[in-house]
């Protein structure tokens, strides 16, 4: 199927590792050139150079949460490429696991500052160049969690309910100039981000870590557990010109899990 997407020009934020460098490698067989934005640049780079067997990619080091950090990535991106086509709100991260009246101010403001300011910072910067454009897609990496909410990940569960409403406000901001605002909520995958939360949810609780995740990745209605490019496949599709009457959406990949 021809998703359109050929020599598009995608900014991934978190694309290091984890399921922002499988959006990326998804990205880039559709032919799009890719800038990965992240803290990470030694495997940022091993990123980019895997990427660029196909593509042409770049990694700038960029934490999401600096708003100057993220406008000297944005103008180098254009420089570079002289327009951007598709932001991917990716960058995220996860605090101490435990119950809400135990967390400090420090892991709220962390939490939040990353995955919530840095998702309005990143969107923020990206507009006008997609306004003078009149073309972007923008995806908001949200979670089933922001929209049930997870009981003990209750600060980051909030920040992906905001990433979740900020594409449903945005999409009504933004529609005339033909940019699409979508948001992906996936359930669990395995990343180093899932790691942290089964290690410091067991060693809180006494609970073995090997079972935490097979309960947390279980009551799929499929056959299997989720992947990384199960999410990454959705998100290569929400940026193609088969979803460009979709905005505003939040885009369940659970195997069935969270069907609202
Ligand atoms: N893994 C899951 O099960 C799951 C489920 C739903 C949603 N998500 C979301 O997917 C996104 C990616 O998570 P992941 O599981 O791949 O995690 P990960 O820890 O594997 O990767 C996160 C990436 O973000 C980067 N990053 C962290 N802080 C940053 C900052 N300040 N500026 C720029 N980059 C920064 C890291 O360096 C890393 O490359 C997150 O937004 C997460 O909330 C993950």
């Amino acid at each position: 199927m021809e998703m359109g997407l050929k020599d598009k020009i995608a900014i991934v934020t978190g694309g290091s590792i984890g399921l922002g460098r499988s959006i990326a490698i998804a990205l880039a067989e559709e032919g799009v050139n890719i800038a990965i934005a992240d803290i990470n640049e030694a495997e940022g780079k091993k990123t980019v150079e895997e990427l660029n067997k196909s593509v042409k990619a770049i990694f700038i080091k960029t934490d999401v949460s600096n708003s100057a950090n993220v406008d000297t990535m944005v103008k180098a991106v254009i420089t570079e490429f002289g327009r951007i086509d598709i932001l991917i709100n990716n960058a995220g991260i996860v605090g101490p696991q435990g119950p809400w009246s135990e967390l400090s101010e420090e892991s709220f403001d962390l939490v939040v500052g990353i995955n919530f300011k840095g998702t309005f910072l990143c969107t923020k910067a990206v507009t006008p160049q997609m306004i003078k454009q009149q073309y972007g897609k923008i995806v908001n990496v949200s979670s089933c969690a922001g929209k049930s909410g997870e009981q003990f990940n209750g600060v980051y569960s909030t920040t992906k309910a905001a990433a979740l409403n900020m594409a449903q406000s945005l999409s009504g901001e933004l529609g005339e100039h033909n940019i699409n605002v979508n948001a992906v909520c996936p359930a669990a995958m395995d990343t180093g981000l899932m790691e942290k939360v089964y290690r410091e949810r067991s060693e809180f609780f006494g609970y073995d870590a090997e079972e935490l995740r097979k309960s947390i990745q279980s009551g799929y209605k499929l056959p299997r557990n989720l992947t990384t490019l199960d999410a990454s496949n959705v998100v290569v599709f929400l940026v193609s010109d088969r979803t460009n009457m979709m905005t505003g959406q939040g885009v369940n990949i659970t195997g069935g899990i969270e069907v609202h």
